[in-house]
C-alpha cells in the first residue's frame, strides 16, 4: 500500500466511522463552531434605541449597518432611498436631532438615543407637511426617486435659514442630485415653503 492508498483508506475509514455513529463525529466540531458563531454574533450586534418618527424603537443591528439600511430593512421605513450609498446623491437624507444628514454615510449604532425623522414621519393627522404639498403644487418631481431626500434636505435648508433666494437654495441643496433634472421646480417648491405658502 502506498501513501496515497493509505490516505484513501484512512479517509474511507473515517467516513465510515462517522456514518456508523449517526453523525456524532461530524456534529462535534459543528456544535463547537456554532457556539463560537453565536458568541461572535452577539459581539457584533447592538440594540439601537431611538425615537423614529416620534415612536420609540429598539432595533438590533449588525454593528456595520448603515443608518439607511437600518431604516429601510429593519425599521420598515423604505421611504428613505438609497442611490449611491457613498454620500454623493442625497437620496438618503434624513433628519437626526433636527439636522439633515446622509444616512448612508453613518452607522446606525452611532445614533442610539437620537431623534430621527424620515419622509414617513412628516405628515400629521393626515395632512402633508407644507414642503410635501409644495412639491405637489410645483410639480417638483418626475420619477420621484430623489424626492424623499430632496424634501428632507429642503426642510433642513429652510430651518438653517438658507432658503432666502433661488441661488441660495441651489447652493445649499447642491448635495441632492435629481437625475430627472427637476431642479427648477424643486427650488420653487422650497422657496414657496420657506415663504409659508
Ligand atoms: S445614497 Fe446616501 S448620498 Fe447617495
Ligand atoms: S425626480 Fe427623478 S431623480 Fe429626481
Amino acid at each position: 500500500m502506498d501513501d496515497r492508498l493509505g490516505i484513501q483508506l484512512n479517509r474511507r475509514t473515517f467516513v465510515g466511522a462517522s456514518l456508523a455513529v449517526g453523525g456524532a463525529v461530524a456534529a462535534g466540531p459543528g456544535v463547537a463552531g456554532s457556539d463560537r458563531f453565536e458568541h461572535e454574533h452577539d459581539e457584533s450586534t447592538t440594540v439601537v434605541r431611538a425615537q423614529i418618527n416620534g415612536e420609540h424603537r429598539e432595533i438590533a443591528v449588525d454593528n456595520r449597518t448603515s443608518l439607511v439600511d437600518m431604516l429601510r430593512e429593519r425599521a420598515g421605513l423604505p421611504g428613505t432611498k438609497k442611490g449611491c450609498d457613498q454620500g454623493a446623491c442625497g437620496a438618503c437624507t434624513v433628519l437626526v436631532d433636527g439636522r439633515r444628514i446622509n444616512s448612508c454615510l453613518t452607522l446606525a449604532v452611532m445614533h442610539d438615543g437620537a431623534q430621527i425623522t424620515t419622509i414617513e414621519g412628516l405628515a400629521e393627522a393626515g395632512r402633508l407637511h407644507p414642503l410635501q404639498q409644495a412639491f405637489i403644487d410645483e410639480d417638483a418631481f418626475q420619477c420621484g426617486y430623489c424626492t424623499p431626500g430632496q424634501i428632507m434636505s429642503g426642510i433642513g435648508c429652510i430651518a438653517e435659514g438658507h432658503a432666502n433666494s433661488p441661488a441660495e437654495i441651489r447652493e445649499w441643496m447642491s448635495g441632492n442630485i435629481c437625475r430627472c433634472g427637476a431642479y427648477t421646480n424643486i427650488v420653487n417648491a422650497v422657496a414657496n415653503a420657506a415663504r409659508g405658502h
